[in-house]
This record gives structure tokens, sequence and C-alpha cells, in this order.
């Protein structure tokens, strides 16, 4: 009798946090993402930057057409949430437009200088955009928070722990009505914020810093593509994510920060930040989820806990793992170019059925 794989099926996952880009590499990637997940937030960091419900209009109309120009059953049905780039300019009155708008569900700080193309962002969150988050609070509009502080003075290993003294308390204590999304969490001192903080906040968490800790990156050499920011952490943070995320509260939830750059963009003198997560998303979370022995966990994580705290359905489709030794590939075609996804070479656990 031929052998049956154990199997794993969940109700369909979304991903909370996801860079598609736009043109070659949007159409490159975007399969990805939409044959696993039904939804995913799309981050709004383009070059030039997503500022507008209008320009969000554009753009979610080139990620439907990329969609359907894939022309597979399994990814049709993927909608893009959109986000909006907040900078120290955004007119209060956009974020009427925004909810209006029905397909914006997120407004995205970036930190000017945090991070890739967030040159745009802003310098002084509570200085420069007081009347926009005030209007996010009324409107309901969460504010997903890029949680680094950007002071050349602070470790660059401590950004994130400095940022919720400097700028989550105080942002919270004006603000106590607004939603927050604490993105890609990645310390221990997060997770303890996130857990116990009063009002609506919850967080994100990618399959990187769930698998790995920043030996990762110098494991035998300098390693780029285990490069991201918030840069990955200590073990002892990474217990603590992968705690929260297999835990109890609904808080935690799923999102890849998939972020796509050609190898050669990453293996140079200065390379960018971002790991290409997006082909083998589900089955990474899945081996982080099985190595904490909480496989049964996972749902609650990936397909439960986002929809609630955005107030969206759950998806109604499922999804099927497979336990099934699959081999990453070396690279990806990606345009006229190539992305090395995260852990090429190595060999994961689990794949999706079909
Ligand atoms: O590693 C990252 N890559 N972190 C970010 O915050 C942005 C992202 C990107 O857009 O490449
Ligand atoms: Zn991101």
């Amino acid at each position: 009798m031929p052998h049956t794989p154990r199997t794993l099926t969940i109700r369909q996952p979304d991903d909370w946090h996801l860079h598609l880009r736009d043109g070659a590499v949007l159409q490159a990637v975007v399969g990805d993402s939409a044959r696993q997940f039904g939804r995913a937030i799309i981050m709004p960091n383009l070059k030039p930057p997503v500022t507008t419900t209008a320009q969000a209009a554009e753009y979610r109309e080139r990620i439907l057409a990329a969609v359907a120009s894939l022309d597979e059953a399994g990814a049709a049905g993927f909608q893009p949430l959109m986000t909006l780039y907040l900078t120290d300019h955004t007119p209060p009155d956009e974020i009427q437009r925004a909810r209006e708008s029905g397909f914006v569900h997120g407004v995205k700080l970036y930190p000017a200088g945090a991070t890739t193309h967030s040159d745009a962002g802003v310098t002084d969150l509570l200085g420069r955009c007081g009347g926009v988050l005030e209007a996010m609070q009324r409107h309901g509009m969460p504010l997903l928070v890029h949680g680094e502080v950007t002071d050349p003075e602070v470790d660059l290993f401590d950004r994130e722990a400095v940022f919720i003294e400097r700028v989550m308390v105080p942002l919270r204590e004006a603000y106590p009505e607004l939603k927050v999304v604490f993105e890609h969490l990645t310390t221990r001192d997060g997770v303890q914020y996130v857990s116990e903080a009063p009002g609506p906040i919850a967080a994100t968490i990618t399959a990187h810093h769930l698998l790995y800790n920043r030996n990762a990156l110098f494991k035998g050499g300098l390693r780029p593509h285990w490069y991201c920011l918030p840069v990955l952490k200590r073990e002892t943070h990474r217990r603590a994510l992968l705690e929260a995320a297999t835990g109890d509260s609904p808080r935690f939830f799923l999102g890849t920060d998939s972020a796509p750059h050609p190898r050669g963009a990453k293996e140079q003198d200065c390379g960018c930040a971002g790991c290409y997560t997006a082909r083998h998303a589900m089955a990474l979370y899945a081996t982080a989820f099985e190595g904490a022995g909480r496989l049964d966990r996972l749902e609650a994580f990936a397909s439960l806990n986002g929809p609630a705290f955005y107030g969206l359905p759950v998806n109604t489709a499922t999804l099927t793992l497979e336990h099934v030794d699959t081999d990453i590939p070396h690279e990806l075609p990606m345009g006229d170019d190539v992305v090395v996804p995260l852990a090429a070479g190595e060999s994961l656990p689990w794949r999706l059925q079909g």
C-alpha cells in the first residue's frame, strides 16, 4: 500500500504583513502568497510610497491583475488588504477617505530611516502626526508600527526595546483607543509589552524570527539572506516569541514580512534587509510550531487571531499541509532576476498539499 503522508488541515490562513513590490517583481512573487493565504496586508513601502487612498486603489488593481494573470484556481480568491504609508504630511481627512474606501485596512508607521524605503517616513510621531492619529482612533483605523528607534546612539539589537519606552508607551497613553499592531515583533520585551498592555494592541510574528536566532547571520560566514529588520535577536528572544505565537493570547498572529530583494541587492557591500519567505511560508511556520510541540495552535495564530483583531470574518476555505521532506531551491526566478529564498538549499519537513 502506498504510504500516505501525515497531514494537517486548518482554516485558510492570512498573511498580516507582506511586501509584494510592483511590476515584474509583483508578478513573479504574488502567486507564492496567493496559493496559501486568503488575504494579506500589503505593505506600502514602494518607491514612491503609497501615501493616499487613490494610490492604494491603483496598487490594489495592479495586484488583482497580477493574481488574475496567474490563471491558477488555487490563487484566484486572494484579497490584498491595502495600507497607507504615514508621513509627516499625511492630512487627517485622508483617514476618512481610507475608511470609506473599504479596502484600506491600516496605516503603516515607518520611523524615517528605520528600514528599506523608509526615507519618506515619520520624523516625530507625536509631534507631527497628532491630527492623523486622532482621526485613526476615531475611525477605528489600525496603526501598523515598525517598532524600532532610529537613534544611531542606540545599539541595533536594542532598538525595539527602546522604541517601546520612547514611542509606544507615550503613543498609547495619548491615544488609548487607537488600534495598534506591533509589526514583526522580535524581542522578549516586545512580547511582554504586547501581552500585558491595556487597550487594543496586537503583534505579528515572522517565521524567521520563530525559527532562527542571530547566530544564523554568522553561521560559518556572513549570511546576507538571513538579514532583515528588525534584525534576528538572541535565543532567549526567539523562545519568548515562540511561546507567544503558540500560546493562548489572541494578540499574536501571522505576518511573514516576506520581502523580495534580487540576489545582487543582498549580496553586496551594503546588502538590503529582508528575507524572502513567501514561497514556503506555511511550511516554515508549521516547522516552528511542530518544534515547539504545538501544531494544535497553528490555526489560531495563522487563521483566527488576525481576522478577530482587524474585525474581518475568518476564511471559509481550508489549507492542507503534508508532512513530507521538501527541498528549498537555491534560487527562484523573479522577473529578469532571481531571489534567494530563506534557508535555500536546506529542507523542511512540511509542504503544501497539491
Ligand atoms: O527586512 C525588512 N525588509 N524589514 C523591513 O522593515 C522592510 C523590508 C523590505 O521592504 O524589504
Ligand atoms: Zn515589512
